[in-house]
């Protein structure tokens, strides 16, 4: 974990976090990256579920060096449109646990995880790391998802 974030998570008192995940700790990391986010860009307004949905779903084109190779990709590629439910990796094709903490208590309780989690999503597919400000918005849109689709 980069040292800022030790520092903050310290702050936030994350250090206390028990070992049982639930939407409380995804909250914590909410509030952890808005944090973040605000002491980078002060006119940061705090998380907007919209602009993480907007995120999740925002297609950016992975070029392959020949045009008829090249894929339109997102977070909702492999998570899927609905994070609440079971993603499909779309390399692999296998069976991705749902996203969304209201749905997977599993998700967003380890800092570490969710950091490199995000660190080699976001350069895999936006060609950088996420900001923190998109990092709490995409947390922030997660949490609002809580009903898995209907069984086709
Ligand atoms: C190519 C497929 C794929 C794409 C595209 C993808 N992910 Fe993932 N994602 C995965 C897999 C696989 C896991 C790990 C599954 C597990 O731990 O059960 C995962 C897990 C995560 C986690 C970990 C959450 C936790 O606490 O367990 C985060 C955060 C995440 N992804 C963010 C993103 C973001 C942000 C994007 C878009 C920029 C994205 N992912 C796009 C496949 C993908």
């Amino acid at each position: 974990m980069k040292y800022t974030n030790l520092v903050l998570a310290a702050l936030l008192g994350f250090t206390a976090l028990s070992a049982k995940a639930d939407v409380a700790s995804a909250e914590k990391m909410e509030k952890l990256y808005t944090t973040i986010a605000k002491s980078v860009t002060p006119t940061y307004a705090g998380p907007n579920a919209e602009a993480g949905k907007e995120f999740y779903n925002r297609k950016i084109t992975q070029f392959k060096g020949n045009t008829k190779d090249n894929k339109e990709v997102a977070c909702a590629s492999c998570h899927t449109a609905n994070p609440a439910d079971k993603g499909k990796h779309i390399v692999t094709g296998k069976s991705i646990k749902p996203l969304s903490p209201v749905v997977n208590d599993k998700r967003f309780s380890d800092l570490d995880k969710v950091e490199d989690k995000f660190t080699k999503h976001c350069n895999e597919i936006i060609g950088a790391d996420c900001k923190p400000e998109e990092k709490a918005d995409f947390i922030a849109y997660l949490l609002t998802e809580s009903t898995p689709s209907a069984k086709k």
